[in-house]
């Protein structure tokens, strides 16, 4: 029997949405109470974002106005929002200047420390607003060296090609900005989950039936290869750690995910075997090989690409929390390509 490697390095979890977003955003784990009092109902027919808009700059519909409540906006008023004002406009619909907002505008209660998140949620919008410039897009380098310098890559070939909308990609230190670990954790289970479908179908049509992995979640890769009539015999890992000879030289067709590169694809190709690769980003899959880099670097050079089309699809008029939901959603085109 054939046996195939498939790796698997792209792992990791969702962003945990905080209770907070979750109620801004769909109305989560509160209620509403409107009518003067009279009715309480779910809030989740009385979401934050579908009044002021998921990026609480709020607009003007049907002859209301529903103001911005992002952090800038709140805290430059005349009589300036804090927290504490917060939690009480939304129970009492009493603003810090005293008026009593209108029946527009339901009231909240949420349980314990709902309100807290969400308050920490609204001061986030702020520092999200502000990582779009006119001419700039600030993105918060992770401290992992290898995803930023591969973000930073990515960045400047964005930038070299016109930006989008006259915004350039900018990496920096501090200050506000798209935090690009976040971004990674909330793209990297759309980026596996892409990539594992594009490798079980190809093993399906190559009439592959078992093979081995290596990273990832063994559970979850096992059971959706179960799905399709694939078996996981073994752990790679440990038939790569051994010597090429032990491990039978050449002609063995390995299937991996995204990053099987530098030392590890190198020494396969040359004892003659074969791999094929599933990747979201073929630039990105040139770049580190070119420049002899690793997984991490790709991982970051990917997600630049992936930043840089959601501000070209974003328009002129966007905000960080905006691109940051556009590229978590884009979808990725896996393209599927064998080595040597
Ligand atoms: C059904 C639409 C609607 C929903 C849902 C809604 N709001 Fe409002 N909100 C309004 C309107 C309209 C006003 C302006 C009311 C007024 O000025 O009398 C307002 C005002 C406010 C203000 C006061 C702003 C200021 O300038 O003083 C804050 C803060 C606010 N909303 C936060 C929230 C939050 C947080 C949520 C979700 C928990 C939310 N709103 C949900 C319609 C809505």
């Amino acid at each position: 029997m054939r046996r195939v490697l498939i790796a698997l390095l792209w792992c990791g979890a969702a962003a945990a949405e905080t209770p907070g977003e979750a109620l801004f955003l769909r109305g989560a784990g509160a209620e509403a109470i409107i009518g003067g009092g009279a009715v309480r109902l779910p809030a989740s027919r009385f979401a934050c974002a579908g009044c002021h808009g998921a990026d609480g700059e709020g607009r003007a519909e049907g002859g209301t106005a529903f103001p911005a409540i992002h952090w800038s906006a709140l805290t430059a008023r005349a009589a300036p929002y804090d927290a504490a004002a917060v939690l009480r406009v939304l129970r009492e619909g009493v603003a810090p200047d005293g008026r009593v907002l209108g029946s527009a505008m339901p009231r909240y209660e949420a349980p314990p420390g709902v309100m807290e998140s969400l308050v920490a949620h609204l001061r986030g919008l702020k520092a999200a607003g502000e990582a779009i410039g006119s001419d700039r897009i600030r993105v918060l380098a992770s401290g992992d060296a290898a995803l930023d310098a591969g973000f930073a890559a990515a960045a400047a070939r964005f930038n070299d090609r016109g930006g989008a909308y006259g915004r350039r990609l900018e990496l920096v230190e501090g200050g506000p900005g798209i935090a690009l670990a976040g971004l990674a954790e909330a793209v990297a289970p759309r980026l596996t989950e892409a990539c594992t479908d594009a490798l079980l179908t190809a093993m399906r049509q190559a009439g592959v039936t078992d093979f081995a992995q290596i990273g990832g979640r063994p559970a979850d890769v096992a059971y959706r290869a179960r799905a399709v009539g694939l078996t996981l015999t073994d752990r790679a890992e440990d038939i790569l750690a051994m010597a090429a000879p032990e491990r039978g030289a050449a002609g063995r067709h390995y299937y991996g995910c995204l990053d099987v590169l530098g030392p590890v694809a190198g020494a396969l190709v040359a004892e003659g075997s074969r791999l094929t690769i599933a990747l979201p980003d073929r630039a990105a899959f040139d770049w580190a090989r070119a420049g002899g880099h690793d997984r991490q670097a790709m991982r970051g050079y990917t997600l630049g690409g992936l930043l840089g089309q959601a501000a070209r699809d974003a328009g002129r008029r966007t905000t960080g929390a905006k691109l940051t939901e556009a590229a978590r959603a884009l979808p990725v085109a896996i393209e599927v390509i064998s080595l040597p």
